[in-house]
């Protein structure tokens, strides 16, 4: 098995974690340093991260792992800081919105001053692309937190840029502040608010249509974005001319297989009993066992807790993030970023 394993660290990572507790192996530290409400439901947190940490493009986003019940929990967060904070001190700043009835965000408002998180590498191409040329952001709830950092990280403008708001008023309207300031000192930036309460979308719309030769950056929940992409797209603007941020892993199904029309099955193997399932190859191995009644150990489904290590003993799968093939033979692998693409037999 060791020497199937595309990891070293993947396959010495139960001793590794005895050797020192919290060691997730990719991830970095970071202690907090403070946390400020900026709305009532967005929550800032400030880190001092790890000299280690390679940094970051305005406009990435990092994913969080606490510890909580003995297992590891992540979620993705943009970095709203300005690069230059991270460049002169060392830190970064996260602008967090906290569902109260949500598993993960209500521990975030419990943590002390001095509290040591893990936080992978920066991710995501969404990120400021020619600042050369005029650009018009969108940005709606907590997608203002990469804009935010693309804007304030940006040093020499050079084109006119417009960002357009969709907020609950003013006093929902996270990181206004900052905006606020440097709409104030920089010509080339102007800042309109557009409040969902009294303005409706459509007046927001033709607001942006009259921008229809620009670049476009659209930040938010995500029906916010589709509506904005379409009425951006009917009125002329190009693809090309479009960026938008996604969180989380998209699986497309391994054509090889749409095209042959396969069916693929897998073994799961628990204290010795099998279940034989068939496999949906559009999904990852952990929602094919979970949507067969089988209940496999999870943390963060994004690969980076590493809770759902398990051994495969025969067959191949993809990892989800990187299209990497494994081998065939017998290795861990997580579940919840491999996808299959052949028969396979798993221990849970
Ligand atoms: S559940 Fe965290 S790595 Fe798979």
């Amino acid at each position: 098995m060791l020497g199937n394993q595309s990891s070293l660290t993947l396959y010495f990572l139960p001793l590794l974690q005895r050797l020192a507790s919290g060691f997730l192996p990719g991830q970095y530290r970071a202690s907090l340093l403070c946390r400020q409400w900026q709305t009532a439901d967005m929550l800032q947190l400030s880190f001092n991260v790890s000299g280690r940490w390679p940094g970051f493009v305005p406009g990435q986003h990092v994913l969080l792992t606490l510890q909580h019940n003995g297992r590891y929990i992540s979620r993705p967060f943009s970095i709203c800081s300005p690069l230059s904070l991270w460049q002169s001190q060392q830190h970064i700043q996260l602008c967090c919105k906290i569902n109260r009835a949500g598993e993960f965000t209500p521990l975030l408002n419990q943590l002390k001053n001095g509290a040591v998180v893990n936080i992978s590498k920066a991710q995501g191409d969404f990120y400021w692309q020619q600042p050369a040329t005029a650009a018009v952001f969108v940005a709606a709830g907590s997608g203002i937190t990469p804009v935010a950092a693309m804007l304030l990280s940006q040093r020499h403008w050079l084109a006119p840029v417009s960002l357009f708001y969709r907020c609950r008023g003013s006093e929902n309207a996270a990181l206004l502040s900052e905006l606020t300031q440097l709409a104030a000192r920089q010509p080339l930036f102007t800042l309109t608010l557009s409040d969902s309460r009294t303005e409706p979308a459509e007046t927001l719309q033709q607001q942006l249509m009259t921008n229809s030769s620009k670049q476009f950056y659209l930040c938010g929940p995500a029906g916010f974005m589709q509506q904005i992409r379409t009425a951006l797209t009917n009125s002329g603007v190009s693809a090309a001319q479009i960026r938008q941020e996604q969180f989380g892993l998209a699986i497309a199904a391994p054509a090889e297989h749409m095209a042959a029309g396969l069916q693929l099955s897998a073994s799961f193997i628990r204290a010795g009993i099998s279940t034989q399932v068939t496999l949906n190859p559009q999904q990852s191995l952990l929602q094919n066992a979970e949507q067969h009644g089988l209940a496999p150990r999870f943390g963060c489904r994004m690969g980076v807790c590493f809770q759902c290590v398990c051994d495969k003993v025969s067959g191949q799968v993809r990892d989800i993030r990187s299209g990497a093939l494994s081998g065939h033979g017998a290795e861990q692998i997580q579940l919840c970023v491999s996808q299959p693409v052949t028969e396979l037999v798993i221990k849970l």
